[in-house]
This record gives structure tokens, C-alpha cells and sequence, in this order.
């Protein structure tokens, strides 16, 4: 199989099945405890029906959104991933780039590995830094001083990650970082052996949001040491509120699902907030975004952007998210999965398949600009 066969996200994921050694496929693929909450996040846009109109005049479309003061050219975006190095030798560049060409927003993981001033100089397109929240305060605002001044666009702290989730797939096969592969999970790597040549022959790992302030080299300190033991696990809507003071710009909470703390993210400031279960990563028996949305919608859409993330697979999700309010659609594994199996022309050719599935959805619709989506489109079953 070869990136031209690759029609849409089962394709990629083939693909990159393919290439990638097992325990890093399932790093991306796997999810918390059961992976109930992963499957149920694409599941749920099935239950959802689109009702066109016809015969509307749809020659010109556009599907250019505005969130958090930053226009995209498509509504769907490039949420913030850990590693991106490990599932293609181009990494972040090829993430950045890729979300360049196409005029939309990326994600910068503090567990990045290309540097968030590097990407902020390359490429001139919409920037989002995720970020977690360090015991040390001190820390915390020498990291948000570091991106104030590259130039990061919107500042997005993760909510939902106050414990790692239990990825079951990962402990099977040792995968952490450093690696701690177990001997099945090592064979699995000499099955793959492009993968092993490429990662040899290019730029050494390293995690640049981290490495200046903590020390991550030789093994001192794993990502599963770093999130128990840098971590604040009390942090609290006042450490925020003063986080986003000290911000002072686009600021956005990103795991957020209840109301009560989507009231509360305004309260403090926020301007978005991401309404996504990491992918269903984290807590397993959440609910799906996708469900929730409509409640969120109903009861603060009109004071924050909302984001709708975890689970998109297609363009008619992103229409069907929309349509319920939701200023614009973020997701991770649609274009990891292309990473994977082919760098930047694979997420080029992801983004792109996913620009025409929305239009053409769009056209289908008899709209022809995202705010003509809305409710009188949907039916739940
Ligand atoms: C491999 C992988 C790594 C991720 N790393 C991060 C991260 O470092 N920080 C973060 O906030 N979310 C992270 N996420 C969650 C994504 O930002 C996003 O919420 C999730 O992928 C959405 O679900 P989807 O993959 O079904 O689109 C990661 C997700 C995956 C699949």
C-alpha cells in the first residue's frame, strides 16, 4: 500500500500500521483502560443525520473560520501531539508544514520534538502552544515568557491530563521514553527496520519545549516521572485565573467537558475552550464531545469558542459539528496516522482530502459559508 491508495483515515492508519514499529503504532492507535470512550467518540457522529437543502446556488463556497482572533481557511485544525518525531523523521516540520499550505492552526505538544520558536519562524500560520502546569510557578512563567516571545498565537493548557491515562496497549509493550521496551516490544522494532534507519540517520530525539528546564537527557527522567513528579496535580481554577492573567492573550483550556466548568473558564478569562477527552486517551467512560456539544452550545456558545475535538475522522463530522455550534474542529490521529506513513505529504494529502470532503459536504448541504450550518440541518436519530 502506498500514500496514493490512501482514500481516508483507515487508509493512513493502514499505512502507517505498516510502517511503524508496533509499540509506536499503538502508542498513536491505543487508548485508557477499555478504549470504550475512543471508539464511542467517532461512533457518536453516526447518530447524527444531516438534512440538506438543494438547489441553493452553491458555485462559491467558503469554509474559512475565525477562533480566538485567528483565521483558518478550513475549520479543522491540528491539535497538539506528544513525539512527533518518533512516528516520522520530520516530525512537527512536517505537521507545520503541512498546516501552513492549507491556511489552518497546528499545535505545539510541550512534549514536542522540534522547537516552538523553530516552527514559529518557519512557517507563518496560526500557532498554538499546549501546555502543562508545573509545581514550580517560576517555571511555569519562564515557559510562558519563552513563547510570548517566539510569537505563539493562542496558549491552550491542558486540563484533562492531571494523571496519565491507563494505556494498557503501552504497557504491554514497555513503551515510554526513554524506551523501556519489553523483549517482544524490541523484536518488534527489527520487523520495521526503515523505521529504525531513519530515526539513526536524523537529528537525535530530544523534547526542546523541556529540555532547558528540565532534565529529560540520558534516561534521568521519564515522560511517566516528569507528569508524576512536575506536575501539579492541585492545580486549581486560581493558579489559571493568574496563568491566563499573565498570558494576557488568546487562552484556551483544552479537556474541558461540564458546563459548570466551561462558566468557569469564562469567569477566569479564557477565550476557548476545546471540549475533547484526549482521544479518549484519559478517562475512559467519558462521554464523546460530539454528544456533549449541544449542551455546551445551548448554555455558553454565545461567550467563549468552543472547540470540538476527539474522534474526527471526516469531513462530515467537522460539517455535523459545526452545525451544532462549535466555531471550529481540532483532532489528532487524522493526521498522525498520515505522519506516520508518509511525512509531510501524507498530512498534506489528509488535510487536503479533508478540505474537499468538506466542501463537497458543504456544497451537498446547499451552504456555502460555515455559518449558514446549523441546526435545521441535523436530526438525531
Ligand atoms: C499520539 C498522541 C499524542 C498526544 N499528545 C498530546 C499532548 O502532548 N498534549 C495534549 O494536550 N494532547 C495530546 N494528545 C491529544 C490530542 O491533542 C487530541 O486531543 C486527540 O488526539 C483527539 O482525538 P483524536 O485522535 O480522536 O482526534 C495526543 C494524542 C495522540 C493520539
Amino acid at each position: 500500500m502506498r500514500l496514493k491508495h490512501c482514500h481516508n483515515f483507515h487508509d493512513f492508519r493502514k499505512l502507517a500500521k505498516q510502517r511503524l514499529p508496533s509499540p509506536i503504532f499503538n502508542y498513536i492507535d491505543g487508548a485508557a483502560d477499555d478504549e470504550l470512550t475512543c471508539r464511542r467518540n467517532s461512533r457518536s457522529f453516526e447518530e447524527c443525520d444531516l438534512v440538506p437543502n438543494v438547489l441553493k446556488g452553491v458555485s462559491h463556497i467558503d469554509m474559512s473560520v475565525t477562533v480566538m482572533g485567528q483565521k483558518l481557511q478550513m475549520p479543522l485544525f491540528c491539535s497538539p501531539t506528544a513525539l512527533q518525531r518518533l512516528f516520522h523523521h520530520e516530525g512537527e516540520r512536517a505537521t507545520a508544514g503541512a498546516a501552513a499550505k492549507f491556511g489552518t492552526m497546528f499545535g505545539v505538544s510541550s512534549l514536542g520534538t522540534v522547537s516552538l520558536e523553530e516552527l514559529r519562524k518557519t512557517y507563518n500560520t496560526p500557532q498554538v502552544y499546549q501546555f502543562y502546569f508545573h509545581k514550580d510557578r517560576a517555571l511555569n512563567q519562564v515557559m510562558m515568557e519563552r513563547a510570548k516571545a517566539a510569537g505563539v498565537d493562542v496558549m491552550m493548557l491542558t486540563v484533562d491530563s492531571i494523571t496519565g491515562g491507563n494505556r494498557e496497549r503501552d504497557l504491554r509493550n514497555g513503551f515510554s521514553i526513554p524506551f523501556r521496551l519489553t523483549l517482544s516490544g524490541m523484536l518488534q522494532f527489527a520487523f520495521k527496520p526503515m523505521w529504525g534507519i531513519n530515526y539513526v540517520t536524523h537529528e537525535s530525539f530530544k523534547l526542546p519545549q523541556l529540555d532547558d528546564h528540565v532534565e529529560m537527557s540520558g534516561g534521568a527522567l521519564s515522560i511517566g516521572r516528569y507528569f508524576t513528579e512536575m506536575l501539579e496535580p492541585s492545580m486549581n481554577w486560581d493558579d489559571v485565573a493568574e496563568m491566563v492573567k499573565l498570558w494576557d492573550g488568546q487562552f484556551c483550556l483544552k479537556g474541558v467537558m461540564s458546563v459548570e466548568d466551561v462558566k468557569k473558564a469564562i469567569d477566569i478569562g479564557c477565550t476557548g475552550v476545546v471540549l475533547s477527552n484526549h482521544g479518549g486517551r484519559q478517562l475512559d467512560g467519558s462521554r464523546s464531545p460530539f454528544d456533549h456539544l449541544a449542551e455546551v452550545v445551548d448554555a455558553v456558545g454565545d461567550k467563549i469558542d468552543i472547540i470540538l475535538d476527539s474522534g474526527v475522522q471526516r469531513g462530515t463530522h467537522v460539517l455535523k459539528a459545526l452545525s451544532l455550534g462549535a466555531k471550529a474542529v481540532s483532532g489528532g490521529r487524522f493526521y498522525l496516522y498520515p505522519l506516520a506513513a508518509a511525512g509531510q505529504p501524507g498530512v498534506e494529502r489528509a488535510l487536503g482530502l479533508m478540505r474537499d470532503e468538506i466542501e463537497r459536504g458543504m456544497r451537498l448541504m446547499g451552504c456555502t459559508s460555515t455559518d449558514q450550518l446549523s441546526r435545521g440541518n441535523l436530526r438525531f436519530r
